[in-house]
C-alpha cells in the first residue's frame, strides 16, 4: 500500500507560556513564568513563545512579558517570540529583546473584531509598519491567521478567506505564517484543505499548524498535516491554554501528546519529552492543577512506579 511520506523532521513551537498562560484566571508571578520559559528551552525547543505586548486591560496575564523578557536566561539558538499587534507592541518586544515578532489576524471578520478590535483589511494595515521595523531591526516575523478552521461567531470560514489573509501575510514579508484552529473544530480531510488552499500562496514548508484541541482531534490535524508536507507544529506543555476571545476554547494540543507522536513515528524534534513532561508538571503543580497532557500523564504515573 502507498503511504503519503510524512517528514523525517518537524519543529514543534512552543506557546505554553503565551497562549497557554494568556487565559489563566489566576495571576502567576513574573518568577514562575520565567522558570517555566527557562525549562522549556533547556529542553530544547528553538522557537519558545514567550510574551505578547498587548494592552493590558484586554490580556492582563500577560502583563508581565517585559519582564519575563527581561529576565529569562537565553538559550543559544532558541527563538524568543512575541506577539505585537501595533507599532507600540511592536516598540516593547525590541526593548525586551524579543527574536521574532509575531503579527496576528484572523481569517473571519467576526473575530478580528472580538480578538483586535478591527476589521481584517486595518490589521494588515497596523501590521504593515510592524512588519518593515521589524525587517529594519533584523528580527523575525511571523504572521498568525486566527479561525482559519471555523469561527465562534461566524461559522464556517471560506478557503479563499485563509487564501487572501495567507498572501496579505505573505506579502507584508513574513517568514513563516500559522494556520490556526481557534476553537479545535477542524477534522483530518478539513485540515489538509486548508493547509493546501494556504499552500498556493505561500510555501508550505513556512506554514505552521496551530491547533487547538477542543474537540480532541489536533493530533489527527497534526497527522494529517503532515501528510501534505506542514513541517512545523505549535503545542503547549501540559495543554495549557486557550483564547480569551473564543469561548470554550480549549488550550492547544499538548506538547507531550505531540512529542510522543513523532518519537513513535521516527520524526525528529531536537525536544527532550522527559524534560516538557516535568516542565508540564512544574506548570500543573504551580496551576494547582492536573496536566492535561494524556502522554505527560502516563509518563509521570509510570516513573511513580
Ligand atoms: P484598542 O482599544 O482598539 O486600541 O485595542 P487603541 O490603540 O485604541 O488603544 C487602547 C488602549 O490600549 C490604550 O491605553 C493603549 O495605550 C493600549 P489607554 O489609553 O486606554 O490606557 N494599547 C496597548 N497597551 C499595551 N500594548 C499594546 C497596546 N496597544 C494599545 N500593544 C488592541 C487594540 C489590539 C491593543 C487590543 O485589542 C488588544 O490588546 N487585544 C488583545 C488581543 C489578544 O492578545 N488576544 C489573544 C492573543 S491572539 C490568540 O490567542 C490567537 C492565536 O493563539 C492563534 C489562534 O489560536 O487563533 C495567536
Ligand atoms: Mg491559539
Amino acid at each position: 500500500m502507498n503511504q503519503p511520506a510524512l517528514p523525517t523532521k518537524v519543529k514543534i513551537v512552543e506557546v505554553g507560556p503565551r497562549d497557554g498562560l494568556q487565559n489563566e484566571k489566576e495571576a502567576l508571578s513574573a518568577d514562575v513564568k520565567v522558570e517555566l520559559v527557562e525549562r522549556l528551552a533547556r529542553a530544547g525547543f528553538v522557537n519558545v513563545e514567550a510574551a505578547a505586548f498587548v494592552s493590558p486591560k484586554w490580556v492582563p496575564q500577560m502583563a508581565t512579558s517585559a519582564e519575563v523578557l527581561a529576565r529569562i536566561a537565553r538559550q543559544p539558538g532558541t527563538i524568543y517570540s512575541a506577539l505585537v499587534p501595533n507599532m507600540q507592541g511592536f516598540e516593547a518586544a525590541l526593548a525586551g529583546g524579543a527574536d521574532e515578532v509575531v503579527v496576528f489576524g484572523a481569517a473571519s471578520e467576526a473575530f478580528s473584531q472580538k480578538n483586535i478590535n478591527c476589521s481584517i483589511a486595518e490589521s494588515i494595515a497596523r501590521f504593515e509598519p510592524v512588519a518593515r521595523a521589524a525587517k529594519e531591526h533584523g528580527l523575525r516575523l511571523r504572521g498568525s491567521i486566527s479561525t482559519a478552521f471555523g469561527c465562534p461567531y461566524q461559522g464556517e470560514v471560506p478557503l479563499d478567506a485563509v487564501g487572501d489573509v495567507v498572501a496579505r501575510m505573505r506579502d507584508l514579508g513574513c517568514d513563516e505564517i500559522d494556520i490556526a484552529d481557534t476553537i479545535g473544530v477542524s477534522t483530518a480531510r478539513k485540515t489538509q484543505a486548508v493547509m493546501l488552499r494556504a499552500a498556493r500562496e505561500f510555501p508550505i514548508a513556512q506554514l505552521a499548524g496551530h491547533f487547538h484541541d477542543t474537540y480532541g482531534q489536533a493530533l489527527a490535524n497534526i497527522y494529517a498535516a503532515m501528510e501534505v508536507g506542514v513541517a512545523i507544529f505549535h503545542s503547549s506543555v501540559a495543554g495549557l491554554g486557550g483564547c480569551p476571545y473564543a469561548k470554550g476554547a480549549t488550550g492547544n494540543v499538548a506538547t507531550e501528546d505531540v512529542l510522543y507522536l513523532m518519537q513513535g513515528l521516527g520524526i525528529e524534534t531536537g525536544v527532550d519529552l522527559d524534560q516538557v513532561v516535568d516542565a508540564g508538571l512544574f506548570i500543573s503543580q504551580q496551576l494547582g492543577r492536573k496536566s492535561i497532557s494524556r502522554a505527560g500523564n502516563a509518563i509521570a504515573a509510570k516513573r511513580a512506579g
